[in-house]
Order: C-alpha cells, then structure tokens, then sequence
C-alpha cells in the first residue's frame, strides 16, 4: 500500500500486475493477464526493424505520423463507413490506455461524471479520478444485458462522458444494434459525450457483429472511437493505440495527450501503418484462429466442472466456479493459481456494487492451444481438489440474488 497520500489509494496495484506476480512465484500458466504467448506477424516485426534503421527515432508529430493516421482513416472508412479527415480526426496514442486517459482529462471538469458499464476494464475509474470526476458505475442484467433503467437512475445532470466497452472485457459481450441505439438515444437526448473502447473490434465468434457505436445516427459528433493494435496484431508490448473523433472533440483530448506522453515512437507507428494498409485479409483469419482457442477453453473448463458463460468477442471468458463449492472469486482464483498452477482474474475488482461478480473467475484465451490444453489438465483435478462445500457436484441452482 502506498506511504503517501494519493487519490489513487483504491487503486494502488491493478488486478493484473497482482495475480501476474503470483503466477510467475508459483510458476502457473497465466491465463490471468490478457497478452498472447505467440508472437505478432513477422512481416510488422521486420517493418519496425527497417524503420528504426532507416532512422526514424527521434520526436515524431504529437497527433501521429501521417502514414498511420491516413492507413486509420482508410481502414475504418472500408470497414464502418466512417469518413474522418486524418489530419484532424485521427490521433495516436501510447496505447489504448493512453488514449482513454487523455480522453477523460481533455473532457472532463473537475466535477462531471463518468459513467461505464460494469463489470468494467480498471483504467476507467482511475482515469475519472486522476481528472477529478467522479465515477459511476452501471450494472447490466444478470445476462449482461443493457438495463436502461439503470443507466437513467445513475446518470446526473453531471453526467459528461458514457465510456463504453464493445467487445467488452471481461464479459466477452458484444453489444447489439438495438442496445447501441438505445444507448445513443439517451446520449443524444442527455448532451453525453461517448468514449467507445474497440480494442477487441476484430475478436468476434458465430454470428455476432461488432458496430461502432459512431455510426449511428447523431453519433458522430460525440463519440470518441478508440482501438488499438495491441491485440489485433499480438504484439500488446508496443502500445500503438488511437482516437478517432470530430475535429472539436479531437482538439479537446490531443490538448491532454501533448503533456501526458507528447508522442509515441515512430518507428513502431511506421510498422503499424504498414500492418494496417496490408491486413483486411488478415482479420477473417485471426478470428477463425481465436474461434479455436475460445471453443477449446470453453471444453477444457466445462470438462474441469465450471459453468462458462459462452462469449460472443474478446478473448476472455467467464466461468462460474460455484459448484465446485467455492464462493469467492479471489479464494478461487488464488487456489487455482497457487494449488493447481494455472492463473485466473478475480473479476470483482471490475464492478462497483458490492459483492458483485464474486462467482466469476475471469480466463483469457489469447494462448497457443497447447497452453490452453496443458492448463486444462490441471484444471481437470479441481473436481477432486474442490473443498467440501454446500453444494453437492450435479445439485447446484443459481440463487436469485
Ligand atoms: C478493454 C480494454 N481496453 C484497453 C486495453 C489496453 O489497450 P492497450 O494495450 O492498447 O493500452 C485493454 C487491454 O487489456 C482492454 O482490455
């Protein structure tokens, strides 16, 4: 814990940094924090080379190399209809994660508020608190459905920014059209300004189809698009993320990212471009490749005694441990990782309402098959390792709370 004073005390070691350390102590196969095992395409890695070695390392422009910003434009004009100018509408960010930070600072007063969908990705409340927001929660149903109701109970008259998550992590849902449209009317209706997080845009099973919320009539002008090449490529090291928004809404958050980070390296930015331009092709594939790993996950932990909850996009699932006769999810997911050797996320630290998501353990898939099946077989002593509970194996009902 910290020895200083700090608004960040609630947030003084992330899930992932925690449940990583324990893996690497008791050697367990991290299915814990969501980065690949295999490596990204080498056709980048050897772009990037050639950059750094044609010199392209010092300072590049704030908003982003043109030749990434253009190849981001294009992209999503071909896959979305989305039509923004690349000198205005597109900024490069140091990941993600760093564009949601600057986001929020560049439109959030001290005071306003932010609201996001919970179970929620960590970095959205720190980001609200470290710009003197507060944050604000909003369950979904228990099937991971929108509840309007809920949205309209939360949201104030302070209400500035909806950070929304499609495909969203952990749960793995991808919002449908007819949510997004709800959610889009409220947005219009209440001057909410959207902050949409794509990263997982291209991670999408069966028939499910993953739209940007931007799209949608009115949607434009207040929403913040953000994605990332971290998971797309595999090579989440790199943090290559970006933002593409309205000129008004694009001035705004580039004003925060020039003293957060000011620019990200060149070189790496060059190889993205080039991953960009070259991979409409690629995208189908990376998709039948992740549909493998999650139908093999989903087997292995069905076989091991949990129930999964089946996800539609990411690479996340997750799984209900309790009638294995555990009751929380980080008893659970310290056993597995410390007793049987494979890490899991708790995902209670992603939800405000207390108590909720203690069920759930959290399993990311983003791992050769081999990883995925050696962690099953250990997995698959759980039923004899489970501890004596109220629950007899075959009896269980799921409560109403
Ligand atoms: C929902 C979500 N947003 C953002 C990120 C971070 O992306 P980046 O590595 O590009 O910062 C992650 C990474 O796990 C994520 O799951």
């Amino acid at each position: 814990m910290p020895t200083v004073p700090t608004k960040l005390e609630a947030y003084a070691v992330s899930i992932f940094t925690e449940m990583s350390a324990l893996a690497l102590e008791h050697g367990a196969i991290n299915l814990s924090q969501g980065y690949p095992d295999f490596q990204g395409p080498a056709f980048i890695v050897e772009a990037a080379v050639e950059a750094l070695r044609s010199g392209l390392n010092q300072y590049a422009p704030s908003h982003g190399i043109p030749a990434l910003r253009q190849a981001v434009a294009s992209k999503v004009g071909r896959f979305y209809g989305l039509r923004p100018d690349p000198e205005d509408e597109v900024t490069v960010f140091s990941g993600a994660t760093e564009a949601i930070f600057s986001t929020v600072q560049g439109l959030c007063q001290p005071g306003d508020q932010v609201l996001a969908f919970e179970p929620y990705y960590d970095s959205y409340a720190a980001s609200a608190i470290m710009a003197g927001a507060s944050f604000q929660a909003v369950p979904l149903t228990r099937d991971f459905s929108l509840d309007m109701e809920a949205l309209e109970r939360r949201s104030t008259r302070r209400t500035r920014l909806l950070i929304l998550n499609t495909p969203m992590n952990p749960t793995g849902k991808v919002f449908s059209e007819a949510e997004l449209s709800a959610l889009a009317r409220f947005c219009v209706e209440r001057d909410i300004t959207v902050v949409s997080d794509e990263v997982y845009e291209h991670l999408v099973y069966g028939d499910s189809v993953h739209v940007p919320i931007a799209m949608l009539p009115g949607m434009w002008e207040r929403t913040v698009t953000i994605s990332s090449t971290a998971k797309t490529f595999s090579l989440t090291g790199w943090k290559i993320g970006y933002a593409v928004a309205h000129r008004d809404l694009s001035i705004a958050i580039r004003m925060a990212h020039q003293y957060v980070t000011f620019c990200t390296p060149p070189a790496l930015q060059q190889a993205m471009a080039l991953a960009i331009e070259r991979s409409d092709d690629y995208y189908p594939v990376l998709r039948a490749e992740y549909q493998e790993r999650r139908d093999l996950l989903m087997t292995l932990l069905h076989a091991a005694g949990l129930r999964v909850i089946p996800p539609d996009g990411t690479y996340f699932m997750m799984a209900d441990f309790r009638e294995l006769g555990f009751h929380d999810d980080r008893e659970f997911c310290r056993f597995i990782t410390t007793e049987l050797g494979v890490a899991a996320i708790p995902p209670s630290a992603f939800y405000q309402s207390p108590g909720a998501g203690r069920h759930l353990a959290r399993f990311a898939f983003c791992k050769d098959l081999s990883t995925l099946e050696k962690a099953g077989e250990r997995l698959s002593r759980l039923r004899s390792r489970a501890p004596a509970g109220p629950f007899r194996m075959g009896t269980f009902q799921p409560s109403s709370s």
